[in-house]
């Protein structure tokens, strides 16, 4: 009650130098805040630095949400049309409770392997929250209250917040829908889907200016209407010419365009730690793009337009001829005959969840003397650093994981590749034109000695694209559950 007389004091100018005070205050942790946030992505760039990292951002996080929190009280209380404090409160109270309540729900239930859709799902949130902030900000501002010119550079804001959001809400929902597989199929090419993309953003540009010079009314209203439509379109447009190798970056790009949205959310709400939180997101996730692109061998623009990884497929009718089968026994004595060793994880071991096993293993062998290594390939997995993650929670040292660029010349000095659930990512079929993953480099696991493949059946990877490794004369499959297989490795080891 105190602390609301005194913000009352200081509305009615009885305090005025105390509003001041509180602003600079707020403008301080504002401050604290976006240090740590940086402090954070310092510490994400390596994993052994990542927990702390993720530490530092929630506490960045903590402080932006209490100065919001705050910042929301002392304007409710010295603004005679704002809400009442008591309503503020509790109507905040109430969206954080629905909002920690299905995020702690979602933290205990979600697989390793459903985190990339997750991520796609909030990336979408974000943009759908910067389509509405924008609807509410162009409702709630006027030319009067903001003076002409003011007006006008924020009807700006409002319009490419709204279709920036637009464009990241469904381009990520899809992206989530293609991951989690629900959306299926071969991708969407439309004829002439470039011209169209550069068609919606003409279009869009040509709206914008409708928007700014009408300031209000029904114009106003029909451009940025029509404007929507046509990114929600975009959005989803976009990303369904991609093909189903290409998600990752996909994925990237979209978490960087929900910074940018985010960014001009803090525009619109003149909020600047979500503008500069918004700028690091879109940046960094345009950054990481930028990296994965370069790691697939393919060109950041085509990510942009949208349409890459999508040449055909027919490379899995080209592949053909007869596998080995081995069973447990005859990989076992191929490991206690070996001296180099080296294991390349993939999707199939986060499925099995196979890491603690491949730890085991790995520490046996390197008890009896060998040499083990771990070649991991930048998109192996559904996220980036998915292996390396599952790799640290298992304890395998970080010494001996190793990068696809560091080890991919050495394969030839290896007596036994371990290829553990991975299949896109050791597919020689990249090197051939016309494979979903042409062009993409890929860990060239066939230069060693031997090789023994651990997955389910014969099937395809991610991509589709059928594996010719699989049919080479120094690869034999160990079929089965990469865990069981794994397990009895380890057993038949030590014996
Ligand atoms: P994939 O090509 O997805 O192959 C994984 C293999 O694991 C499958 O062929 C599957 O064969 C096997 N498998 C599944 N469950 C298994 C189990 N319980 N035990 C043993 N094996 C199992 O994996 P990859 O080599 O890691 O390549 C990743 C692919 O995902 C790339 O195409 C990449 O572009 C894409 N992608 C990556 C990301 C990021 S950022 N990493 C994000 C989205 C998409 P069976 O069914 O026969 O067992």
């Amino acid at each position: 009650m105190t602390a609301t007389l005194i913000l009352s004091q200081a509305a009615t100018g009885e305090n005025a130098t105390l509003l001041d005070w509180l602003a600079r205050i707020s403008n301080l942790a504002y401050i604290v805040a976006a240090v740590l946030f940086l402090m954070a992505l310092a510490g994400l760039s390596k994993p052994e630095t990542a927990k702390r990292g993720n530490t530092l951002g929630m506490s960045g996080m903590a402080v932006a949400i209490a100065v919001a929190i705050f910042q929301a009280v002392v304007h409710s209380t010295t603004d005679s049309d704002a809400l009442d404090p008591v309503i503020t409160v509790v109507l905040i109270a109430l969206a954080m409770s629905l909002g920690a309540a299905y995020g702690i729900k979602r933290a205990h239930s979600v697989e390793m392997t459903g985190l990339p859709q997750l991520i796609a799902l909030f990336n979408g949130m974000v943009g759908l929250g910067a389509v509405f902030i924008g609807y509410n900000s162009f409702v709630s501002e006027s030319a009067d209250s903001m003076g002409a010119a003011a007006y006008n550079f924020h009807l700006g804001e409002v319009f490419l917040g709204i279709f920036i959001g637009a464009v990241t809400f469904t381009g990520s929902i899809l992206a989530g829908l293609k991951l989690s597989g629900k959306v299926k199929g071969a991708p969407l090419l439309l004829p002439a889907r470039n011209l169209l993309n550069v068609a919606i953003l003409v279009i869009s540009l040509v709206l914008m200016v409708v928007f700014i010079l009408a300031g209000e009314g029904t114009t106003a209203w029909i451009a940025v209407g029509i404007m929507t439509a046509l990114a929600l379109f975009m959005g989803w447009h976009l990303v369904a010419a991609i093909g189903g190798g290409d998600m990752p970056v996909v994925v990237s790009i979209m978490n960087s365009y929900s910074g940018w949205a985010a960014a001009f959310t803090g525009l619109m709400l003149q909020n600047p730690l979500l503008i500069i939180t918004g700028a690091l997101v879109g940046s960094s996730g345009a950054f990481l793009s930028y990296v994965m692109c370069q790691a697939m061998n393919r060109s950041f623009l085509n990510v942009l337009l949208g349409g890459f990884g999508t040449d055909g497929g027919a490379v899995a009718e080209g592949v053909d001829g007869t596998h080995t089968e081995i069973d447990t026994d005859e990989a076992v004595a191929m490991l206690k005959d070996a001296k180099n060793i080296m294991i390349t994880p993939g999707y199939g071991m986060a499925v099995s969840q196979a890491q603690y096993t491949v730890a085991e293993l790995t520490r046996k062998l390197r008890d009896q003397g060998k040499t083990v290594q771990f070649g991991i390939h930048p998109v192996a997995g559904r996220l980036p650093g998915h292996m390396n993650v599952l790799l640290a929670e298992a304890k395998v040292p970080y010494d001996i994981v190793m990068d696809m660029e560091e080890i991919n010349d050495d394969f030839d000095e290896v007596d036994v590749v371990l290829v553990i659930g991975a299949n896109d990512t050791v597919n020689p079929s990249a090197e051939m034109p016309g494979s979903p993953i042409a062009g993409m480099p890929v860990l060239k696991v066939w230069e060693a000695e031997r090789v023994i493949v651990l997955k389910r059946s014969m099937g395809a990877g991610y991509s589709g694209a059928q594996n010719p490794l699989f049919f080479n004369e120094n690869t034999d499959m160990l079929l089965g559950d990469a865990k069981a297989s794994i397990e009895k490795l380890a057993a038949g080891i030590s014996n």
